[in-house]
């Protein structure tokens, strides 16, 4: 046991079950890229540790390239305004994108984001998501590739954090209310 182990509540998807719904998502992208030579763009910070494991997953000739956006600060709330703090360094124009995202809540991050890649350019936008939580979407945004269905709940790990922290569990789960004092 780790010392971030007692903050947590309960596992929703151990480190294992990761592991194997990567594998899958990552087969079937591969089935739909092979002969599309995308760019994998992570955005930063949340989907670190999912896109290191995703484009390992799929085999596809590609390259990665990195963007960091805020809505939310340290709050757990969207705020709806999105800011690139961190921009992609290279010229997107014709590619097809596939943006990995962490976790899709009320979309306004990837509905910005997916506007944004497409004035500057880009053949197409796809969107792979590790968690897709539903109940809390305000923008008409859908992923193409989804990892899980969460509730409405709060995670952390696997690269997501609270207050920044938490990124380094290996699973995905839910904090007790005491940690962020409620
Ligand atoms: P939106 O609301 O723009 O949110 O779709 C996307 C970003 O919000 C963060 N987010 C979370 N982070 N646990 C987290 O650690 C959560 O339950 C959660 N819900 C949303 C996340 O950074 C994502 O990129
Ligand atoms: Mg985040």
């Amino acid at each position: 046991m780790g010392a971030m182990d007692q903050d947590i509540l309960k596992v929703l998807y151990t480190e294992k079950e990761i592991a194997a719904r990567v594998e899958r998502m990552g087969k079937q992208m591969y089935e739909d890229l092979q002969d599309k030579n995308p760019l994998f763009v992570s955005v930063l910070r949340g989907a670190f540790i999912f896109m290191a494991d995703i484009v390992r997953a799929c085999q596809v000739k590609s390259d990665v390239e990195f963007i960091a956006v805020s809505s939310y600060g340290n709050a757990m709330s969207s705020s709806g305004a999105v800011q690139i703090t961190r921009d992609i360094q290279q010229d997107i124009s014709g590619r097809n994108l596939v943006v990995i995202e962490d976790i899709l809540d009320s979309g306004n991050t990837l509905f910005f984001l997916k506007q944004y890649f497409m004035t500057k350019g880009a053949a197409s936008v796809s969107i792979c998501t590790l968690l897709d939580k539903p109940s809390r979407r305000a923008k008409a945004i859908t992923a193409d590739y989804t990892g899980f269905v969460v509730p409405d709940e709060f995670v952390v790990g696997y690269g997501l954090d609270y207050c920044q922290k938490y990124r380094n569990l290996p699973y995905i789960g839910v904090l007790k209310p005491e940690v962020y004092g409620g």
